[in-house]
């Protein structure tokens, strides 16, 4: 077998950052993004939020990264060309492109618009494609997807700050919506005030819900309330504040990165209470304590990114209620800083590159 560079598989020259090693230091890559197919949609991208994920993966965290890798689910872009038989987006369109390029199309997940739970599933990096080809992300300066894989932008919501809703929002509103946690009068705590918690906040509030965040960063308890719309914040390794909130919340998202306790999360649950787990930590598994579980009938469960409808929903829900992402811009060649500042969370709350204005090409 020929192994092509990925500089040649593809027709269409590509530029962007990514990592060469499990290092995870990003630098200039050279690559190839495939013909734009009859389904295809080709998209000049113009802003790219880093997502924690970005990290992992570069890193090899999770073990089923493939180098050279270049990160990035969070990609806004504008159109520059479409397949024949594209129906939904025409050139000048405002376009995002999340987690997911790829799935089945035909498995019962998939019927259901849950595109993000079938098994076939392809990662927007570091997914094996149709062709075979390993799929890159949008820490570069185009990006070749399936129109069902590119969701629509409302006019209303700006393209930096809105990248942030194509993970780190969808990941939590779809829990939010699917627990049942949405409802006005419930009481949610969000654990983590990083790129995903802040979006919880913002869902939650919008929802009609009360929200607490519980944090390992007193610095953030004041903006948490002020800014955010949070009604109170608990700090985790405050054991006098964890133990007066005992039993009072309905559900928790949790969002930590890193691995931690949950039994102080599952004794702030209310019978029948649910923990929701996004937060993907690396490392060793998180220890479940099991009986808080069987003395309140309480439940633990997980959720991964959302299906394509949803997407598409959440991005409504966020136009009709003003609702985009708390961003700190950086430049392309500041992503190396930012990634260490993400690792000690260091984050208000979400960084999105300017690739359209700061990613040089040195072809
Ligand atoms: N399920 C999914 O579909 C999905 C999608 C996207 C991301 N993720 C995962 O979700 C996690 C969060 O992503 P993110 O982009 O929101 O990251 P982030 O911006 O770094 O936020 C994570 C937050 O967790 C808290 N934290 C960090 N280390 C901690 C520790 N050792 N103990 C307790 N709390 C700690 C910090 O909040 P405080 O300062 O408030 O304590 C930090 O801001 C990552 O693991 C990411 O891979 C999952
Ligand atoms: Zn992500
Ligand atoms: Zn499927």
């Amino acid at each position: 077998m020929i192994v092509k560079l990925p500089e040649e598989e593809h027709p269409h020259k590509a530029f962007g950052w990514g990592a060469k090693s499990q290092s995870g230091v990003l630098s200039p890559l050279k690559f190839s993004r495939r013909a734009t197919g009859e389904k295809d949609v080709k998209l000049k991208v113009l802003y790219c939020g880093i997502c924690h994920s970005d990290l992992h993966m570069s890193k090899n965290d999770f073990g089923f990264s493939k180098f050279p890798l270049v990160p990035g689910h969070e990609i806004m872009g504008v159109v520059t060309d479409v397949g024949d038989k594209v129906e939904k987006f025409k050139v000048g369109d405002r376009v995002g492109v999340g987690c997911v390029v790829g799935s089945c199309r035909s498995c019962d997940n998939c019927k259901n618009d849950l595109e993000n739970y079938c098994s076939q599933m392809i990662l927007t990096y570091s997914g094996t494609y149709y062709d075979g080809t390993t799929t890159q992300g949008g820490f570069s300066d185009i990006m070749v997807t399936d129109e069902h894989f590119v969701v629509r932008i409302p006019d209303s919501i700006p393209l930096d700050a809105g990248a942030p809703l194509l993970c780190a929002g969808m990941t939590v509103y779809s829990p939010l919506r699917y627990y049942g946690l949405d409802k006005p009068g419930t009481h949610l705590g969000v654990v983590g005030l990083g790129g995903l918690g802040h979006m919880a906040v913002k869902f939650a509030k919008a929802m009609g819900v009360k929200v607490t965040v519980i944090s390992t960063s007193p610095k953030k308890k004041q903006e948490a309330i002020e800014r955010l719309g949070a009604d109170s914040f608990l700090i985790s390794h405050d054991q006098d504040q964890m133990q007066g909130a005992t039993r009072t919340l309905d559900g928790i998202i949790d969002t930590v990165s890193a691995v931690h306790p949950l039994q102080p999360l599952l004794s702030l649950l209310k019978s029948h209470g649910k923990l929701v787990l996004v937060g993907a930590p690396e490392g060793k598994p998180l220890e479940l304590p099991v009986f808080p579980l069987i003395m309140g009938r309480k439940l633990v469960g997980g959720s991964i990114t959302g299906g394509m409808k949803e997407t598409q929903e959440m991005f409504d829900f966020a136009a009709k209620h003003s609702i985009t992402a708390d961003i700190e811009v950086i430049p392309m060649d500041y992503v190396n800083t930012a990634f260490e500042r993400l690792k000690r969370a260091d984050v208000r709350y979400r960084f999105v590159i300017d690739i359209v204005n700061t990613l040089k090409s040195h072809n």
